[in-house]
C-alpha cells in the first residue's frame, strides 16, 4: 500500500497560520489483498434498472420473494432490524445501508430457493428520473405484493425536481469530498453528524413524500424501500468510480466536528474500522460488519455490480465506461495509514500528507430573518477576503480538490403534522424568490427534507452539509455569482400546498461556511 499526498500552500482566513492537521487524504492500494470478503469474487451479480427490459426477470422474482417473506414474517423482521439499527445523518449512512441491502438480497434468494424458484435474483434499482419522478407502475395495484396502501402519494404524483431531478443528481455526483456527499463525522452509529446531500436531498425526500410506512423508520415495510435504496447505493458506487481513492478526509484541528463526544479523533481510520451493527444472515443470526468491508461491492461477501455506473453525460476525464463491465473500482483495501498530525514543512513529496486550507465563519452575529408571507428564511453572510479568494478559484477540473461547504446546523425538527410536509429549498442571492421559484434557477443550491430523526435519544435538531462548488460554478456561468455577501435564502415549501404555520422557530438556525482543500 502506498500513501500518496503532497502539500499545498496553506492559507487561513482569520490569520491563524500553522494549523497543520489534515483534512484530506487519498489512499492508493495496489495489492487488493487483505479484504476479508474477497474469496467470493468469482461472478458478481448485476443489479439492473427496473425500467430496463433486462430487469424483467428480477422484478418478477422480487414480487415472488416479497410475497414469500411477508408470509413467513421475515419481511416484518427485516423492517424491525432497520427500525432498531438504521443509520442516518452521518458518514455511516451509506455503508450501513449497503450491507443491509446485500444481506436482504441474500434473504430473498434463500426464500426463492426454498420455494423451488430460481435464486439468481439481483435487486433491481429505481432511478427516480427514469420513471418521471413517480412511483413506478409495478408498485401499484390491490393484491400486488409490491403495493403498500399506507402511501400518501398516488400513482400520478411526482417528487420534486429540486430533490431528485437529473440536475440535482448531477450536482450531487460532482461533489468532490465524501463528507458533503455521504455524511458528516460521527463517533457512534446513531449519532447525528450532518446529512450528506445524497441522503438529505433525494433519499430523504422520497421517504418523506411517499409517506405512510416509507415516511418512518419501518420504511422497509414498503417494497419500494429496497429499490429506492439500491439506487442510493448505485449513486454512491458511481461516485466511488469517479473518486476512486477518496475516503472521508482527515480532520483539520479547527474542524469542530472532528472529535467525538467521547474525545476520539474521527478520522478516516476511525471510519474504515468502525463496526456497524444490525445485520442478520438467513438464519437470523446477528453480526457486525466493518465499513472497510463494503467499499467495493464487487468484492463483498455477496459481490455485485450495477448495469450502468456512470451517466453518459459525465464529462470528466478518467471516468469508467458506462457499460458496467469496467474493472470494478479498485478501492482502498482495508487500512488507511494513520496520519501524523502536526506535520509541517513544504514541497511536495510522496508519502507526505498535505496541509489544507480551512476557513470557517462561525455564526458571527448573523441575523436570521423570517418572512412569513413568502415563507423565506434568510441570512446575509459577509464573505471574507479569504473566502472570496477561494470562490474565485473554484473549478470543476478533475485536478481541483477544494470544496466550499455550507453547514446548516441546529435546524429545528418541525412538529409531527409538519415534518413530512415541508421541504427546505436553499437559494443564494436570488433577487425575486417566490413559492413558484424552482431548481432551474442558477441561484438554487439544494433541497432538504426531514427523515429518520426519531431514534430514541435523537436530538431535537438536525444538521446538514451543502456542497457549494457546483452551485457557485453555475452562478458564475450565469453571471450571478455572489461577490461580497452570500444572501442565503431558505424557501419553505409545503408538499400539501396548505397554509404553513408561523415559521419563527427556524430563526435559531446556525450557519458555517468552510473551505477545505486536500
Ligand atoms: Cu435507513 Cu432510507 O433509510
Amino acid at each position: 500500500m502506498r500513501l500518496r499526498m503532497d502539500r499545498r500552500a496553506f492559507v487561513e482566513g482569520s490569520v491563524r497560520l500553522g494549523t497543520l492537521a489534515l483534512v484530506g487524504c487519498r489512499v492508493t492500494m495496489h495489492d487488493g489483498a487483505g479484504l476479508k470478503d474477497s474469496a467470493a469474487v468469482a461472478s458478481p451479480s448485476v443489479r439492473r434498472s427496473l425500467t430496463s427490459s433486462a430487469a424483467e426477470d428480477d422484478v418478477e422474482l422480487y414480487k415472488k420473494a416479497v410475497a414469500l417473506l411477508k408470509a413467513s414474517g421475515v419481511w416484518q423482521a427485516q423492517a424491525t432490524l432497520h427500525s432498531n439499527f438504521c443509520t442516518h445523518g452521518n458518514w455511516f449512512f451509506l455503508p450501513w445501508h449497503r450491507f443491509y441491502l446485500m444481506y436482504f438480497e441474500e434473504v430473498c434468494r434463500h426464500a426463492l430457493r426454498q420455494a423451488g424458484e430460481s435464486d439468481t435474483f439481483s435487486l433491481p434499482y429505481w432511478n427516480w428520473p427514469d420513471t418521471g419522478r413517480k412511483i413506478p407502475g409495478i408498485f401499484w395495484g390491490d393484491g400486488n405484493p409490491l403495493f403498500n396502501s399506507s402511501r400518501s402519494m398516488g400513482p400520478n404524483d411526482t417528487y420534486a425536481d429540486a430533490a431528485c431531478g437529473d440536475g440535482t443528481l448531477d450536482s450531487i455526483r460532482l461533489i468532490n469530498n465524501f463528507l458533503d456527499f455521504g455524511g458528516g463525522r460521527a463517533g457512534a452509529q446513531q449519532e447525528w453528524g450532518g446529512s450528506g446531500q445524497l441522503e438529505g436531498t433525494p433519499h430523504n425526500t422520497i421517504h418523506a413524500a411517499t409517506g405512510g410506512d416509507m415516511g418512518a423508520l419501518a420504511s422497509p415495510l414498503d417494497p419500494i424501500f429496497w429499490l429506492h435504496h439500491a439506487n442510493v447505493d448505485r449513486l454512491w458506487a458511481t461516485w466511488q468510480a469517479s473518486n476512486p481513492h477518496m475516503i472521508p478526509s482527515y480532520p483539520n484541528a479547527q474542524d469542530s466536528t472532528a472529535q467525538s463526544r467521547q474525545g476520539m479523533l474521527l478520522d478516516g481510520n476511525f471510519w474504515l474500522n468502525f463496526a456497524l451493527d444490525g445485520f442478520e444472515d438467513i438464519n437470523g443470526k446477528r453480526f457486525t460488519k466493518k465499513v472497510k468491508d463494503c467499499l467495493d461491492p464487487a468484492r463483498m461477501a455477496k459481490p455485485y455490480i450495477y448495469d450502468t455506473l456512470v451517466p453518459k453525460n459525465d464529462h470528466r476525464e478518467g471516468s469508467p465506461a458506462p457499460d458496467g463491465t469496467h474493472e470494478p473500482y479498485s478501492l482502498l483495501g482495508n487500512v488507511a495509514p494513520k496520519p501524523s498530525l502536526g506535520l509541517s514543512g513544504s514541497g511536495t513529496a510522496k508519502g507526505v500528507l498535505r496541509d489544507l486550507v480551512y476557513v470557517e465563519l462561525k455564526d458571527q452575529g448573523l441575523v436570521i430573518k423570517v418572512d412569513q408571507t413568502n415563507k423565506i428564511i434568510s441570512a446575509n453572510i459577509n464573505l471574507s477576503p479569504a473566502i472570496r479568494h477561494y470562490i474565485t478559484r473554484l473549478s470543476d477540473k478533475p485536478s481541483y480538490t477544494g470544496s466550499l461547504t455550507l453547514l446548516v446546523e441546529k435546524i429545528p425538527i418541525p412538529t409531527d403534522d409538519l415534518v413530512h410536509r415541508i421541504a427546505l429549498d436553499f437559494y443564494a442571492n436570488h433577487p425575486n424568490l417566490t413559492t413558484e421559484t424552482d431548481a432551474s434557477d442558477p441561484q438554487f443550491l439544494s433541497s432538504y427534507s426531514f427523515f429518520a430523526h426519531t431514534h430514541p435519544g435523537a436530538p431535537h435538531t438536525v444538521s446538514i452539509r451543502i456542497a457549494l462548488n457546483q452551485p457557485f460554478l453555475r452562478m458564475r456561468a450565469a453571471k450571478v455569482e455572489p461577490k461580497k455577501a452570500l444572501l442565503l435564502q431558505i424557501l419553505v415549501k409545503d408538499r400539501l400546498l396548505q397554509t404553513l404555520p408561523n415559521l419563527d422557530f427556524f430563526s435559531s438556525l446556525h450557519f458555517r461556511l468552510c473551505y477545505i482543500e486536500t
